[in-house]
């Protein structure tokens, strides 16, 4: 098993859902920019969605739900959690540098995963899912760690970024629509600022 996977396969396995520095009981601002963004009954994948609540709204509002995560022990916490909504969403486990999708969705959601990307090679194979995943005029949300965020993240090195490096990370298939800077508050109280953006499929 490659190291990547081994250690967040270990993550979910060893930690509740609950207690993982990234947990969120309610997904903001990702719900919000997603309604934003997508129409009703929109294709969301989820990227890097781990055990993330966001799947639970995202189905209380009637999108249609793909979660793709390396950690298979994620996804199965999500299942659990779901009870028998889990078969109205798509599971897909896979390290996303290496998926080549095979539908297109109408927004695409990144929170915290983009970031763990460290090489240029890592990084030009997720923008080439990316590109091939969303349609024209599709969007995507994605939250990396702000350039005054933590340096690490689950113990791995991040790269940070603000609004124009993010940008330039997805331009010129991605064209910016907006950006926020959010500060998440970690279950063990610390505080985490985030850089969000909205890119529009040119
Ligand atoms: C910090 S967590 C964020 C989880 C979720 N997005 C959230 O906001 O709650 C990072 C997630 O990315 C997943 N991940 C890390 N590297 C990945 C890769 N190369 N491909 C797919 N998923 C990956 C991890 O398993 C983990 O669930």
């Amino acid at each position: 098993m490659p190291v990547s996977e081994n250690h967040w396969q270990e993550v979910y396995a060893r930690k509740d859902e609950t207690a993982v520095s990234w947990f969120q009981e309610l997904p903001s601002p990702s719900l919000e920019l997603i309604e934003a963004h997508a129409p009703p009954g929109a294709r969301i994948a989820d990227i890097g969605g781990g055990a993330s609540r966001l799947a639970d709204y995202l189905l209380d509002r009637g999108f249609r739900v793909t979660v793709l995560d390396i950690a298979e022990s994620a996804l199965a916490k999500a299942r659990a959690r779901l009870g028998e909504r889990a078969s109205k969403i798509t599971w897909i486990a896979a390290d996303i540098t290496r998926w080549q999708p095979s539908e297109t969705f109408d927004l695409w959601h990144d929170r915290a995963v983009f970031h763990f990307l460290t090489t240029p090679e890592d990084r030009q194979s997720y923008r080439r899912a990316m590109a091939a995943a969303v349609g024209r005029g599709g969007h995507a949300v994605i939250g990396t760690f702000a350039l005054d965020g933590p340096a690490q993240c689950s113990g791995l090195p991040v790269c940070r970024y603000d609004s124009q490096t993010l940008g330039a990370e997805f331009a010129p298939d991605f064209f910016p629509v907006g950006d926020w800077s959010v500060d998440h508050h970690t279950p063990g109280g610390g505080v985490q600022r985030f850089q969000f953006g909205v890119f529009r499929r040119v």
